[in-house]
């Protein structure tokens, strides 16, 4: 394609729980980043959690809330479109026409799925067809970038297989997209030191009540190293948290201490509460303001559904044609 539109980023978040600080640094933080740098869609993912949420007024009050907080952390409704991945049902049709093509082996190897049922999912078509669906979300919006964190890697890869499998079968239909990952911030790490997620329990919420918030933090998972002792900031999940909020200087000053010994982790600890409080608080802030509001939410979910409808639309039209439909 030689057309010269700005580059086109994408990305969605699952309305399946409340957000963490893995998916504020991992995805929301460089997401936001990027929505000054061309124009970007994000949606709220609310057919992908229809795989695990079975209440369905959860599922309508966790879109709301995962939109508003998304807002909160610095989502601008002026610059990027914002919408529910259901107010685009055209994106179904497309994972159908996707998934005639798709090699059952390329699903078979996708570890999010295999995941998904070591952690005790039901095995259900839709859970093995998701990155079919995810592949359609991103195919769908000519999607240049697609900021996500370091465990949706294979669902690109996938998105890129199948737009080479349609591409070599119906002539040239979709554009490759590729992933952003943030190197700095791979993984964020949970009160356990796994990967925090909110299925493993480990998380840190990033709009939690103060007291919550603490005492998580709190019982972050350490060594049993006394005070005295040097303590190694790399195994340090206090550290490692720290690192993703605090100044060079104060990162510097922590590492220091922690090689130092005469420090006890509650101390760590306590410095990480503190400085994770004040680093949400205008976030929090802007939170109350969108709430106040009541119609401000459903009012950007209403504009982002209808730009994300016409460029849906118009990629709809170019597939259908392409492939044989109309
Ligand atoms: P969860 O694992 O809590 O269910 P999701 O799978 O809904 O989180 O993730 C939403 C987004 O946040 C994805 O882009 C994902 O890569 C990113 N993300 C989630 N947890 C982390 C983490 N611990 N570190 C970095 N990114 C993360
Ligand atoms: N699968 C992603 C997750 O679980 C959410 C998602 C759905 C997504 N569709 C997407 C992310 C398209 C990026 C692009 O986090």
């Amino acid at each position: 394609m030689t057309d010269k539109k700005p580059m086109r980023i994408l990305s969605g978040i699952q309305p399946s729980g409340v957000l963490h600080i893995g998916n504020y640094f991992g995805m929301m933080k460089p997401a936001i980043a990027l929505q000054a740098e061309g124009e970007a869609l994000y949606f709220i993912a609310d057919y992908h959690a229809l795989t695990s949420v079975r209440d369905p007024e959860a599922l309508r009050e966790n879109s709301r809330r995962v939109a508003v907080d998304f807002l909160a952390c610095g989502l601008d409704p002026e610059r990027a479109t914002v919408f529910r991945h259901s107010d685009v049902p055209q994106v179904t049709e497309l994972a159908w026409i996707l998934s005639t093509v798709a090699p059952m082996g390329l699903l078979e190897r996708a570890t999010s799925y295999k995941d998904k049922l070591a952690r005790g999912m039901a095995a259900t078509v839709g859970l093995f067809n998701y990155p079919v669906l995810m592949a359609a979300d991103i195919l769908i919006y000519d999607s240049d970038i697609v900021p996500v964190g370091k465990d949706q890697k294979q669902h690109i890869e996938i998105t890129r297989d199948l737009a080479v499998k349609i591409n070599e079968t119906f002539g040239h239909v979709f554009k490759l997209p590729e992933a952003r990952i943030q190197a700095a911030t791979e993984t964020v790490p949970g009160i356990d030191g796994q990967k925090m997620s909110k299925s493993y329990g480990n998380n840190i919420d990033i709009f939690g009540d103060e007291k919550d918030t603490r005492k998580r933090v709190m019982s972050i998972v350490t060594d049993s190293s006394p005070v005295d002792a040097p303590k190694d900031p790399a195994n340090s999940t206090i550290f490692k948290l720290y690192s993703l909020m605090a100044s060079k200087n104060e990162i510097a000053d922590m590492r220091d201490r922690s090689l130092k010994g005469g420090t006890g982790y509650s101390d760590f600890k306590k410095q990480l509460f503190e400085k994770l409080w004040e680093y949400f608080a205008p976030m929090r802030k802007r939170r109350e303001e969108i709430l106040s509001d009541k119609s401000y939410i459903e009012d950007v979910l209403a504009r982002g559904a209808k730009r994300a409808n016409e460029i849906a639309d118009q990629v709809m039209q170019r597939v259908r044609a392409a492939v044989g439909l109309r």
